[in-house]
């Protein structure tokens, strides 16, 4: 699995009072010799996709922000769409959102910092409360999580007294305090049948919901929300890549349409995405997700061939290591989300993550 845990994490009471934003002024940024060799092992891990003439401008700030997160006690956890140079060089903990769930209940450092969107900040800190959490760009949103509010929920249940509602993690805290139980694309359909119920609602992503119906005899009645990023595949372009080498595999991400799953042979959560693709000895594989995915699977499967019909996502890009290294001297933007209801968001992620074991 690619997901590692530093080894930091032991057991121990923080606080998040103290901290002094002011005591931090900017680090030089220059790239000096000290810089470049202080940095060398981790441009190793990323040779492959940033070239030399970029490593000088990334350098100093991997070199800051490694410096920093020991000085603040803090960890960076990091999506698997983050860009290279923040996945490889920077982060703490990579995975997709149910292992970044996890490890951000496990973490037992003062301080978080989510490479990711703001949904997934917005867990981290309603499974860790007493933790200082920030997002480096407040505005690094996503279009599943904006599609939906608490009030269409309130409708929702109104619409259909007594059928549980299961919301994909991909939403606001509001959105979760509303809702019987979170899930994520790794464990969805776990989840629905978990409930022991013939119907569902299952909110916001109409593709995924379509994908858990297709796995599951358990009725989905569904939201119309979409990824930007993952709607925007279609079957017709996967055939294309099928006819030009019959051997390709096409491994899919469940956000993507029913015509993209049904060319795919493995669909999955970003982690069961990786740990598809690196299981393969050699031969070409094409990714259906998010551009930075490949690069950062590619470090790890090199005698794979990657194909990559990828889309950007833009919220994800938002996050950059100057904005990072930002965050960790200013503490902000600092995730909060009011108490009352914090707590019945909270229920909803930790009855999900309860279920795993
Ligand atoms: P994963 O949980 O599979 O990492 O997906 C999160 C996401 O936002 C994909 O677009
Ligand atoms: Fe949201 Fe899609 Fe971006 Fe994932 S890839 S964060 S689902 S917009």
């Amino acid at each position: 699995m690619s997901l590692t845990v530093p080894a930091s994490m032991t057991a121990r009471k923080i606080a998040t009072d103290g901290l002094d934003a002011t005591a931090w002024p900017m680090p030089d940024l220059a790239y000096t010799p000290e810089v470049a060799a202080a940095t060398a092992h981790l441009y190793e891990r990323v040779k492959h996709v940033v070239p030399p003439v970029e490593w000088p401008f990334h350098a100093p700030y991997v070199a800051a922000i490694n410096r920093l997160k020991k000085e603040r006690d803090a960890v960076i956890l990091a999506h698997n769409y983050q860009t290279p140079e923040i996945y490889n060089c920077v982060a703490d903990v990579v995975g997709d959102s149910l292992q970044l769930a996890k490890l951000a209940a496990r973490s037992t450092a003062r301080i978080i910092v989510q490479g990711g969107v703001h949904f997934m900040a917005e867990t981290s800190k309603l499974l860790n409360p007493d933790k200082m959490v920030l997002i480096p760009d407040l505005k690094a949103g996503c279009s599943l999580a904006s599609s939906i509010t608490g009030a269409d929920i309130r409708r929702l249940r109104e619409a259909y007294p007594g059928v549980p509602v299961v919301a994909y993690v991909n939403t606001s805290a509001e959105v979760k305090a509303e809702v019987d139980i979170c899930c994520t694309s790794a464990n969805a359909v776990q989840v629905v049948e978990s409930l022991g119920v013939d119907r569902v609602l299952f909110v916001p992503d109409q593709y995924l919901a379509k994908y858990v119906a297709s796995k599951t005899k358990v009725q989905i009645i569904s939201w119309h929300g979409a990824c930007e990023v993952h709607e925007r595949f279609t079957g017709e372009e996967l055939r294309r890549y099928r006819e030009a080498d019959p051997s390709i595999r096409i491994i899919a991400h469940p956000e993507c349409p029913p015509d993209v799953i049904a060319e795919a042979d493995f669909t999955g959560s970003t982690a069961g995405m990786i740990d598809y693709a690196t299981a393969q000895k050699g031969g070409k594989v094409l990714l259906v997700t998010e551009c930075s995915m490949a690069d950062n699977v590619a470090a790890s499967a090199r005698d794979v061939e990657f194909v990559r019909p990828c889309n950007l996502c833009p919220h994800m890009k938002r996050i950059t290591l100057p904005k990072i290294l930002d965050s960790l001297l200013t503490l902000r933007h600092q995730v909060e989300i009011p108490e009352e209801l914090a707590l019945r968001a909270r229920r909803s992620v930790e009855r999900m993550i309860n279920l795993q074991h």
